[in-house]
């Protein structure tokens, strides 16, 4: 949550080069946003600054530019974008402590301007640390827990050079934290506690992002800092260090896999019509060239004693599918919870527990937190995460890439497809039914394709339509279908604001069916399994009271209103059905005029509790 963006090189628009880095960040949040640039005064400060920072000749000006909302694109032209610059940092906020306000916004100063802090975290202890602060005569200028930090930077260095003053700062915060500082001199110093950092290396230029993905157009080579590291990024380079004794750490870089094309919109309108369509290809992937992968976490499975599955939102339907898969596929039970439940349930681990984080970013901070609780008890970790070098990607014992590439829209769909297809793959292989289980994948990526050609999108927009000023809709689906309703409903309401609910269609007559009115809507997921003959005679009841029933099915009935087909593809039509109500969700969206690559309120990379 939070985006982070810094730049320090030979180039002199720093300004605009971070109000790039934002806007690709924005998925982190999007409530307001900031830049803080050192104005050349008459020696560029870049070509002069020390290795500590405690050059005071050489000082320019920072200068603020902040806004409430999203970044506009004209702002990449304004004036603010061309002061000439070399060092700069920005942020875009997704507000924690204080309103959604210009005064809130990040970047933050001390009294006399003399650094500029941006931040993602939450730090607990702020009141009391602004409390002493204001004590000691330090004015504050907005409700935020940040403020207290650049501040007590501020005091730090009336006893110390620029890093060590952010160093002993940041040792006194507590919780997860991220800060970037921006000195006068034009040095950037980063320290790190939970919240991601890492840091790009160009030829002679560095950044520093919350997510490599925005470094991307400018280098892929990137070092990703741990807890309690810090760096220091000046003219000379990048220094890492250790922010409890300061002294030096060599890091080698990891370079980044994904290309430049593939964090571009293109031809689409948004980000989510994208990265649907990119599915087929990410579920075929997957097929072609995940069996080694595969096989080697299907050995650990077996090998382990009790194996738990843990994601968030659109990542733990993922892992309740899985749960599904196992159960039928390899008759093996699987344990799943949702990320921030799982801290509850960990009495049972044992050093042969295995844990399996599901994870597109790697970052969320509910899938940390349970991969810590579980390493507490030494359980082994195994992985599937979309982001390379990602937190969760390092902590984990044994990881498989979801291959999905940059995910940028903040609502997730081609890393829930990959990690179904992975799972499928997995319980098939734990059976030694692994090549049936490629071609069954292989029937879905052409099934998605089938669903994504003009006709039939056609249709799920003349739906959307028909549907869109309804206040309620509801899905239902059973067996492997169940997360699947619940997965098109999350879809639903987190892109058109549309109040959707999935349900067990075995739940229905247990209370639910009170909700349904002349003319509900209601999403009904029919596969040709065993969970056909119910799931039908669930909607006709539904029918019999008024709903309008929309039929996800590769039969017809007379009980449909409408019937969206799709192919037969046997377990792997969660993978499949999902892109229909994905699109439904996305038409739905364009006819609310909401904007479904940044709905309110949420952030792609959920980093705070
Ligand atoms: C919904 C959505 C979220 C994420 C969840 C977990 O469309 O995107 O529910 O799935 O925040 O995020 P990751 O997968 O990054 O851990």
């Amino acid at each position: 949550m939070c985006g982070i963006f810094g730049y320090i090189g030979a180039k002199n628009n720093a300004a605009k080069l971070v109000l790039e880095g934002l806007k690709a960040l924005e998925y982190r949040g999007y409530d307001s946003w900031g830049v803080a640039v050192v104005r050349e005064q008459r020696t560029p400060p870049y070509a002069k600054a020390s290795a500590d920072g405690a050059n005071s000749k050489q000082l320019g000006k920072i200068v603020i530019e902040k806004r409430v909302g999203k970044i506009g694109d004209s702002f990449l032209n304004s004036k603010f974008s061309i002061i000439n610059s070399n060092a700069a940092i920005g942020h875009t906020r997704w507000a924690t402590h204080g309103g959604v306000t210009q005064a809130n916004a990040h970047p933050h100063t001390d009294c006399n301007n003399t650094l500029a802090l941006v931040h993602n975290g939450i730090v607990e202890n702020w009141q009391p640390l602004k409390t002493q602060l204001m004590s000691l005569g330090h004015k504050f200028r907005s409700e935020t827990d940040t403020e207290a930090i650049a501040h007590l930077v501020e005091e730090e260095m009336k006893k110390r050079g620029f890093v060590g003053s952010v160093r002993d700062a940041f040792k006194k915060l507590a919780g997860l934290n991220a800060v970037a500082v921006l000195s006068l001199d034009g040095q950037i110093a980063v320290a790190k506690n939970g919240s991601p950092i890492c840091l790009g290396i160009g030829k002679k230029e560095y950044f520093i992002a919350s997510d490599a993905v925005a470094i991307l157009p400018h280098t892929k080579k990137v070092v990703f800092l741990e807890d309690g590291q810090g760096a220091l990024i000046n003219k000379g380079g990048v220094k890492v260090f250790d922010l409890n004794t300061g002294r030096p750490i060599v890091k080698r870089p990891t370079h980044l896999k994904w290309s430049v094309e593939a964090v571009e919109l293109g031809r689409y309108p948004h980000y989510m019509l994208k990265e649907i369509y990119e599915q087929p290809k990410v579920i075929l992937n997957i097929a072609e060239n995940y069996k080694d992968q595969i096989g080697g976490l299907a050995s650990l499975i077996k090998e382990s004693y009790g194996t738990y599955m843990v994601g968030c939102g659109t990542a733990a339907y993922a892992a309740l599918v899985g749960s599904y898969l196992f159960s039928r596929i390899a008759a093996r039970h699987v344990n799943f919870s949702v990320g921030s439940e799982f801290g509850y349930l960990t009495h049972f681990l044992t050093p042969k527990s295995l844990v399996i984080a599901l994870s597109q970013s790697g970052e969320t901070i509910d899938i940390i937190d349970s991969v810590r609780a579980a390493k507490e008890k030494s359980a082994k970790i195994a992985c599937l995460v979309n982001n390379l070098g990602s937190t969760l990607y390092r902590m984990s014992d044994y990881k498989i890439l979801l291959g999905a590439g940059p995910e940028k829209c903040v609502c997730a769909t081609k890393s829930y497809v990959a990690k179904l297809t992975i799972l499928l793959l997995l319980a098939y292989a734990m059976n030694d039914g692994l090549v049936g289980g490629t071609q069954l994948v292989r029937k879905a990526s052409q099934a998605a394709e089938e669903i994504l050609k003009k006709k039939y999108v056609e249709d799920i927009k003349k739906l959307a339509q028909k549907i869109s000023k309804h206040d309620h809709i509801y899905v239902i689906g059973r067996g492997l279908n169940y997360p699947t309703a619940l997965e098109a409903a999350l879809k639903i309401k987190e892109v058109s604001y549309i109040h959707a609910e999935g349900f067990a269609a075995g739940e229905l007559k247990h209370g639910v069916i009170a909700l349904i009115e002349k003319g509900t809507p209601v999403l009904v997921f029919a596969p040709n399994d065993e969970t056909y003959e119910a799931i039908i005679s669930g909607a006709t009841e539904i029918k019999s009271r008024g709903g309008f029933i929309i039929g996800v099915s590769p039969k017809s009935d007379p009980v449909f209103d409408v019937r969206l087909p799709v192919a037969d593809v046997g377990d792997a039509s969660p993978i499949v059905n999902v892109v229909v109500a994905q699109l439904l969700a996305y038409f739905l969206a364009l006819e609310r005029k909401a904007d479904p690559d940044k709905p309110r309120n949420l952030a792609k990379s959920v980093t705070v509790r």
